[in-house]
């Protein structure tokens, strides 16, 4: 009896230091996706935790208007999580300082990220490449947030090397713990692979194996089933989606239900997409402006559209509206027509 209730326990409870969130499914960061209105939908659709998009360690770059955005999490569910990406030590202790001092509960570091702007500067997971590096900046940020009365959790997130021939994910996940990191996260793919081929899991289990500090699976989750199975043959404490939820922030939800019932929830019906859509539109041009809030707005309307009938054509007319409201009204449109059409969500599940 006892036993069953810890594995139930185990099977629905995750906590980051002192944190416990309502379950292991974690919306993954994503710079210019994973906004205050995009991680809110999310955790209201279900996800557990949501990492922000990362904050340069470059003070220059504190007082910049998109820095300031990326560290706005009013109304945000907690606990709040700010990602933070950069080379030197004590950069990056500082931009952990500024940020808990700015209402981060918990901060997470980047070295999982392959961007260019980050690598040219040896930031992200270029990092990877430079162990002492690595552990100089774990304990700066560490020494910096993380110890005392007011230890805020510092998270890590890596991919699983360098490249293929160098795979030092185990190595870092070591010092991580030596370190005093509460979580780590490991992305199936070497900073070489970028996002081609499939990302795998061995590495993500050997990890899980060595040590002892919570382990988070990323890399090509997409499904309820291929969650469940990810889950069980890494071990990990948790899954972080990314591109799954993209236009689809239900992922959330379908997979939650499938790891408590094993049953499938039904595609949502169109209305309800249409419905989803407007809320975050809505949060999105209050979040944004108006002049911002219009373009950034069209890749969430193309990944929402992805696969409808006539999606293309209607991107293209979409992106000429000059202002939101007009935006918006094409959307509505647009998804009104659709649901003259019997047949709009079998696109949508082909795409
Ligand atoms: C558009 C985009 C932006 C990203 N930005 C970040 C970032 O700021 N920080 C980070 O650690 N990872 C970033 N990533 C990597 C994701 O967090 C994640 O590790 C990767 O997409 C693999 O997960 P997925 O297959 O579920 O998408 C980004 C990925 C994408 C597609």
């Amino acid at each position: 009896m006892l036993r069953a209730r810890l594995q139930l326990h185990q099977i629905h409870f995750m906590k980051i230091g002192p944190h416990l969130l309502a379950n292991r499914l974690f919306v993954a960061p994503m710079a210019g996706v994973t906004d205050r209105p995009f991680r809110q939908l999310c955790k209201k659709l279900g996800a557990g935790y949501a990492v922000s998009e990362m904050v340069a360690s470059n003070a220059l770059l504190w007082k910049s208007e998109k820095t300031q955005r990326r560290a706005n999490h009013v109304g945000e569910f907690k606990p709040i999580a700010v990602q933070i990406a950069g080379a030197d030590p004590a950069m990056m202790a500082a931009a952990a300082k500024i940020n808990v001092d700015h209402g981060a509960q918990i901060i997470d570091i980047n070295m999982g990220c392959p961007a260019k702007k980050v690598c040219n500067v040896a930031a992200g997971s270029a990092l990877l490449r430079d162990e002492p590096l690595v552990q100089r900046i774990l304990e700066a940020v560490v020494n910096a947030v993380g110890i005392g009365p007011d230890a805020v959790p510092v998270t890590l997130k890596i991919r699983t090397g360098w490249d293929r021939e160098h795979k030092n994910a185990i190595e870092i996940a070591r010092l991580a713990e030596k370190s005093g990191i509460s979580m780590l996260t490991v992305h199936g793919r070497t900073k070489a692979d970028l996002y081609h081929g499939e990302a795998e899991y061995e590495t993500i289990t050997a990890v899980k194996n060595t040590v002892g500090i919570p382990i988070v699976a990323n890399g090509d989750i997409t499904s309820p089933e291929k969650a469940k199975t990810i889950l069980k043959i890494t071990g990990a404490d948790a899954i972080m989606i990314g591109r799954a939820a993209q236009g689809r922030p239900w992922i959330f939800r379908e997979i939650n239900h499938y790891l408590e019932t094993g049953g499938e929830l039904p595609t949502p019906e169109i209305n309800e997409i249409q419905d989803i859509m407007n809320t975050h539109l809505l949060d999105h041009y209050e979040f944004y402006g108006e002049h911002i809030g219009l373009r950034t707005a069209r890749k969430h309307i193309g990944w929402y559209c992805k696969g409808l009938r006539d999606s293309h054509a209607f991107r293209q007319r979409m992106n000429t509206a000059d202002d939101c409201k007009t935006q918006l009204q094409m959307v509505n449109d647009y998804f009104d027509e659709m649901k003259s059409h019997s047949d709009c969500l079998l696109f949508l599940e082909a795409a």
